[in-house]
């Protein structure tokens, strides 16, 4: 497949790298207006471009990674150019509806709902499309499953897809911090806290991954009555842990739905 992504930021970049290094039988190209800072994509045999339609025509599909407020601008440049090419979007906000009607309702839709994760194939990357695009989807189902996995959800959780699968990542990463900073609080230097607490979540992801539990069971596993893991947890609880994390996830959702 040859895919085409339209802007070549921070996930459009992940995921061109993602496809390079493990989708190989795939070749991509990624465009922005100013390809300074993208250039060494080049050496993974990515194609770099600062102009959009740099052979789209011999593109699949276009994958748009660009902010909402640069959709208009974009389509009204390639939609003359990209008969029977599928265009998948991973702008949030943007509805499978909307996307249709900004693209005249010509060519087949889907939405894409990926992390960053995707450069080391590891992203969450959530898919809708409407059933009757189904076939031009499927290809892109699959080169997603690539670079981690890609379940198809109904379009009606692609808000809180965003929230959990993207903004995720920030939450995950805000935990690791505040591991680190209590691991040098405890004796460690920083670097060497970073790499233990960052570890210890690759590892607890791991097993949940590949048992297919629920994480209090392999918590059973870690927490010896009366000792020092049940206490800190519970302080933990006794402090809002699980309840901020739901109450910050709910918070980016009323968010992004303008509520
Ligand atoms: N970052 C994430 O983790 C993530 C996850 C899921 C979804 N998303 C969504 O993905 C989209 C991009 O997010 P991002 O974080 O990657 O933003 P970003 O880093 O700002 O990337 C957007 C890129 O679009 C380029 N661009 C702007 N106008 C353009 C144009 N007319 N033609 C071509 N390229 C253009 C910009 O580069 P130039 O200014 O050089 O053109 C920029 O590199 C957003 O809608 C966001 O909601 C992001």
């Amino acid at each position: 497949m040859k895919v085409h992504i339209i802007g070549g930021g921070n996930l459009g970049v992940s995921i061109a790298v993602g496809i390079a290094k493990f989708s190989k039988n795939n070749q991509v190209t990624v465009t922005r207006r100013n390809t300074a800072s993208i250039l060494h994509l080049k050496e993974l045999g990515i194609t770099v471009s600062s102009d959009n339609k740099h052979q789209i025509q011999e593109a699949d599909v276009v994958i748009l990674t660009i902010k909402p407020y640069q959709v208009d601008t974009v389509l009204a440049e390639i939609l003359p150019v990209i008969q029977n090419k599928t265009i998948a979007s991973a702008v949030s906000g943007l509805s499978l509806e909307m996307l249709q009607t900004k693209t005249n309702n010509t060519l087949p839709v889907v939405r894409i709902m990926p992390n960053i994760a995707a450069q080391f194939g590891e992203s969450a990357t959530c898919i809708s499309y409407p059933e009757k695009y189904k076939e031009a989807a499927l290809p892109l189902v699959d080169l997603f499953q690539n670079l981690g996995t890609a379940p198809v959800i109904d379009e009606k959780l692609m808000d809180a897809a965003t929230v959990l699968g993207a903004c995720g990542t920030a939450y995950a990463l805000r935990y690791v911090r505040a591991s680190m900073q209590a691991g040098i609080e405890i004796g460690f230097d920083s670097q060497t806290a970073l790499a233990i607490a960052a570890q210890t979540v690759k590892g607890a992801a791991q097993m949940l991954l590949e048992e297919k539990v629920h994480p209090e069971q392999l918590i059973d596993r870690v927490t010896t009555p009366q000792g020092c893991t049940i206490v800190g947890l519970n302080e933990m609880e006794h402090n809002g842990f699980s309840s901020s994390l739901i109450k910050g996830i709910k918070t980016s959702l009323n968010q992004i739905k303008g509520n």
